[in-house]
């Protein structure tokens, strides 16, 4: 987008549960159409075996213009730009179903270069083909060392950027971690094995106005333990975790929405604020909601809570009495 100015903000697309799906596999391109993931992503990277991702292009470009995808957010991972892959993905993805997808994921990104080709080429593309020039956002995977150590200029790199994403599998292979269960601590370690590379992540994103992302969690039939990855992640801040299998949706949007406690209570600092600062409550600075004092800073935080959980169709159960005066 380096010939255009950029659009003037991205889309805010909710991403609590962002479903992995095989290119080639027709089968579950069917079936991921209709769930409850906030976004797929078709995959034609490791999910896709070498021989069969010519076949699984094709397939996706079929998928997004034929699917019925209702509101869900459309992604297609294509091959890193150290693989022969690339450059045919995009092309043909987008060429085929520029019109019918939202974003690219852009896997193993070790530095900026490599988010501005791919920027560079969606321009051209989306010239050629007579799409607003801007359309398609990207998603940068963060896989290996190199790549994290570069966090901040990848999250620069283009005003397409939407979401920084976690890849655990390859980060965890990149730095020899002594663990062979994605996501999970590695035997012997005290502490959270994770801590710093997620913060580094999500600092980066926020600092550029981007979501944050987690990867997957391989172990698709233990319950117990994508919740605990997943809070662990929410807890921290980040907007959402991929989901491998179906009954993973269900958890993944429960823990990246707010509770429903934190909500109301959220929308109660937002009404207790404004009502204080109006000329009505007296146009003073900061509030008192019960015991708690409100102030602009908790009023930004309150913001991001109340955005969360609208955003994710909650409604409010408590309404704000104005003190008496
Ligand atoms: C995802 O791509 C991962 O490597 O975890
Ligand atoms: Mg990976």
């Amino acid at each position: 987008m380096t010939e255009h100015a950029p659009l003037p903000q991205r889309p805010q697309r909710p991403r609590r549960s962002c479903l992995a799906v095989p290119g080639s596999s027709e089968r579950f391109l069917a079936k991921a159409q209709g769930l409850e993931a906030d976004m797929v992503f078709l995959d034609l990277e490791d999910a896709c075996a070498p021989l069969a991702k010519e076949g699984a292009r094709h397939a996706i470009v079929k998928a997004l213009n034929e699917g019925e995808w209702g509101g869900t957010t459309r992604v297609v991972r294509v091959n890193d730009w150290t693989t022969h892959w690339t450059y045919r993905d995009v092309v043909t993805v987008v060429e085929g179903a520029g019109a019918s997808l939202d974003c690219l994921m852009l896997p193993k990104v070790q530095d900026a270069a490599q988010v501005r080709a791919l920027d560079l080429l969606l321009t051209q593309i989306e010239k050629t083909m007579g799409l607003p020039v801007g359309r398609i956002g990207i998603e940068a995977q963060i896989e290996n060392a190199r790549g994290l150590v570069n966090v901040d200029e990848i999250a620069a790199a283009s005003p397409r950027l939407e979401t920084i994403v976690f890849g655990p599998a390859d980060f965890m292979a990149s730095i020899n971690m002594k663990s062979l269960v994605v996501g999970e601590q590695p035997p012997g370690y005290p502490a959270d094995a994770y801590h710093y590379i997620l913060m580094r992540i999500l600092m980066a994103a926020r600092a550029h106005d981007l979501q944050a992302i987690d990867g997957p969690y391989l172990q698709i039939r233990n319950a117990d333990g994508f919740r605990e990855v997943a809070l662990r992640s929410a807890a921290l801040g980040f907007d959402g975790k991929w989901v491998l299998h179906p009954d993973q949706i269900a958890a993944a949007n429960e823990i990246f929405s707010p509770s429903q406690e934190d909500y109301d209570h959220a929308e109660l600092i937002l009404d207790a604020y404004a009502h204080t600062t109006s000329a009505e409550g007296g146009a003073r600075g900061a509030a008192m909601l019960g015991d708690e004092m409100i102030d602009e800073a908790s009023r930004k935080m309150a913001l991001v809570v109340a955005a969360k959980g609208r955003a994710a169709g909650l409604s409010r159960t408590s309404a704000f009495q104005p003190p008496a005066s």
